[in-house]
């Protein structure tokens, strides 16, 4: 399931991989955890349409278990690939595997969501995964907050609002291109 958007969008969301339902589908983030990461963009004034969706992992994992680093450096080209063609101003880390996989493996969730980080001379934004957030409102409603920020960044265009400085084990490797920070 490679992803789903337009080539050329401004903002790219990248998840962790597709669930039974995204599977069935052909779609990302199509389920019940899709169909709320809809209503939160829609509620920020992000049409889901402009976005460009796609995961880490290209393949459904088995029972629905986190993709391994084997899967997600198997599927890391593709995705590499899509950032490089696609070129989007913000891409958006929906959860812990994403960000891992730009940020680094010390990643805090809970201290880093709501905030852009760049990497590689991209501007990285980071979320809670939708599906954290299914049977949580709490964490709904930080959401909702994280997605209008998310939009204020979009529509300064670039940009981070939170630099970190800490990213000295450079993710250089994972862009294209490196940093002009
Ligand atoms: N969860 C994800 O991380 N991606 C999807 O596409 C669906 C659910």
């Amino acid at each position: 399931m490679p992803g789903v958007g337009p080539t050329d969008a401004a903002l790219m969301i990248i998840g962790e991989a597709p669930g039974r339902q995204e599977d069935v589908e052909g779609q990302p983030f199509v389920g019940a955890a899709g169909r709320l990461l809809t209503t939160l963009l829609e509620g920020a004034g992000i049409e889901r349409a402009s976005v460009f969706i796609t995961n880490v992992v290209k393949c459904r994992p088995p029972e629905n278990r986190p993709p391994d680093p084997t899967e997600r450096d198997a599927c890391h080209p593709f995705l590499l690939q899509q950032l490089e063609s696609i070129g989007p101003k913000v891409v958006c880390l929906a959860g812990r595997v994403p960000a891992e996989v730009f940020l680094g493996p010390q990643v805090s969730m809970s201290t880093m969501h709501g905030k852009s980080y760049e990497r590689g001379g991209r501007t990285c934004f980071v979320i809670y995964h939708p599906a954290a957030a299914l049977y949580t409102q709490a964490l709904v409603d930080v959401m909702k907050e994280d997605m209008s920020r998310l939009k204020s960044l979009l529509d300064q265009g670039t940009g981070a609002s939170a630099e970190a400085k800490d990213g000295q084990q450079s993710l250089a490797k994972f862009f294209g291109k490196p940093s002009k920070a």
